[in-house]
């Protein structure tokens, strides 16, 4: 089938107010770039002639400033799903002008193909090649490119020239039936491969191709502070007492990543590690600090959903493919973050907080229990599932005005049912086999920051019984103190009790 090329410009044109688009891709890399900045220069000039116009998008997870960044300044969201991490969009979704649905990335895709979300009008999908029959090679994250490749009425291809397609191969595309008819996700260990290395589109749908030359633009990482290292430390720590101990089986258990500085950090000290094994990754991202332990042997697979690295990392990936070729799977979200593989082969979770409380809850994305900073992304599928979740944060923020260890959270977002582990650079709390109170004494002890710690035990002194002694009058006296005086150290429970 012949296709018909097209530029960014003339297939935004082709995309109306209300429309409902569906984006490849996981983080920035395999997500398409260049229509949606087309998308939302043209929703200005809607805006500037006085019309209506807004788009509603589904992706994978977060994207990029091409996507989110652009359209949130063009204020061209009607609603956005499943997770996000751009300054400009969180504005706009925290001034309610854009609608967000924060779902676990994991069930995304199945309630698209069970109609939750409406029908989806257009695919925007990046690839390294496409053949006339429809079979496409993908960039580098998947997010829920098969379904949403499925479901749209018509879709666009952005053809990107910086994709090699050697790339093929290194995709696992693989749908689930869904419930009733599901049968078991056949992953027994991470590096099995249960789909195909392409994902197999209807030309008939594809409305123009885009041809594009771009690398995936993830930023770079600042260099690991020394409270991000001294978290780090602390996490292979408790690894290897845990390792040594027999807790852990001799292979070692694949690890799961969060995003950002602290899990590169933690990254790069599981590295440096005498002590642990060599290990595979079951996890939605893989950094730059996992080509590095993949060149160095330490990590010997990673079953992903996205290789977010930096453009110079992903330059040497590039140039060296054929070794990277069977250490590396990407996975469609539902697959990377699946509930029943991830408890099946024992992933040991590693994940960040916003804010823990003394009995061991996790605030992952509410700034102050209102504000939304991301979302809960992969953490809830990872978390819950987990042979062990670990959750680490600093101990204090805003140069100690904040702690990040508080009576109670302002928002839940993991259970303290299912958070085993808890690190901050003060060191590590082992809240598994203790009670909430033991819990609340390990956390103060080990992870609440110094100028908190005595406050914090002030708290528990109010408790009047209950296996959870909260005192709801003043749980907040924490997060109401810095709303009011900006600094929590001035927290007085006296004045709600
Ligand atoms: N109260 C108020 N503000 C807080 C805070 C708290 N308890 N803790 C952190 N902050 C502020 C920081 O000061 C910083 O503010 P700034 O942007 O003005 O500098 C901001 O929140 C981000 O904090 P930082 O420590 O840089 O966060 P991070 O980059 O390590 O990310 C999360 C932490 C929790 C936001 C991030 O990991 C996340 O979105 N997690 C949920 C999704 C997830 O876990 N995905 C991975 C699953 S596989």
């Amino acid at each position: 089938m012949a296709f018909n090329f097209i530029t960014a410009t003339e297939a935004a044109e082709m995309i109306p107010n209300g429309a409902t688009i569906g984006l490849s891709g996981f983080t920035a890399p395999g997500t398409p770039k260049f229509i949606t900045e087309e998308l939302a220069k043209k929703a200005v000039r809607e805006h500037e002639a006085g019309r209506e116009f807004k788009v509603n998008l589904f992706t994978g997870a977060s994207t990029s400033d091409h996507v989110d960044g652009a359209m949130a300044r063009a204020n061209a969201y009607n609603w956005r799903a499943p997770y996000q991490n751009v300054p400009d969009l969180r504005k706009r979704i925290n001034s309610h002008d854009c609608h967000y649905f924060d779902r676990h990335l994991s069930e995304m895709a199945q309630e698209v193909r069970y109609g939750t979300f409406g029908p989806i009008d257009y695919a925007i999908i990046e690839a390294a090649d496409i053949t006339d029959n429809g079979e496409v090679i993908l960039g580098c994250g998947l997010g829920n490119v098969p379904t949403y490749a499925m479901m749209a009425k018509k879709i666009f291809i952005e053809l990107n020239d910086k994709l090699p397609k050697s790339l093929l191969g290194m995709h696992d595309v693989y749908l689930p039936l869904d419930p009733p008819r599901r049968r078991e996700i056949p992953i027994y260990a991470a590096n099995d491969r249960i789909g195909s290395p392409i994902l197999k589109i209807d030309p008939a749908k594809v409305v123009g191709i885009v041809k594009t030359s771009s690398y995936d633009c993830v930023k770079p990482f600042t260099a690991p502070d020394e409270v991000s290292r001294q978290i780090g430390s602390n996490v292979v720590r408790f690894l290897v007492g845990e390792y040594t101990a027999g807790r852990l089986p001799k292979e070692f258990l694949p690890l799961q990543s969060g995003v950002g500085n602290v899990a590169n950090a933690v990254l790069y000290d599981l590295g440096e590690s005498k002590e642990l094994p060599p290990f595979m990754m079951y996890t939605e991202v893989i950094q730059d600090a996992v080509l590095e332990l993949l060149q160095k042997g330490k990590c010997t697979f990673a079953s992903t959903c996205s290789m977010t690295f930096t453009d110079d990392t992903e330059k040497i990936l590039f140039s060296d493919l054929n070794f990277f070729h069977d250490k590396i799977l990407m996975r469609p979200a539902e697959i990377s973050n699946n509930p029943e593989v991830i408890r099946r082969i024992g992933v040991i979770a590693m994940n960040t907080a916003l804010e823990a409380d003394l009995f061991g809850s996790i605030n992952s994305t509410h700034v102050l229990g209102t504000k939304m900073m991301n979302g809960i992304g992969g953490s809830g599928d990872f978390t819950r599932n987990a042979y062990l979740s670990i959750f680490s944060c600093p101990s204090v923020t805003k140069g100690g005005m904040i702690s990040n260890i508080v009576p109670m959270v302002a928002h839940p977002d993991h259970s303290e049912h299912s958070v085993d582990i808890l690190v901050t650079d003060q060191g590590i709390a082992d809240l598994r086999h203790k009670d909430p109170v033991e819990r609340a004494h390990a956390i103060i002890d080990n992870c609440a920051h110094p100028m908190f710690r005595e406050l914090l035990r002030d708290y528990l002194k109010l408790g009047k019984g209950g296996q959870t002694p909260h005192v709801l009058k003043a749980a907040f006296a924490f997060h109401n103190a810095f709303n009011d005086t900006g600094d929590m150290r001035n927290a007085d429970y006296a004045k709600y009790l």
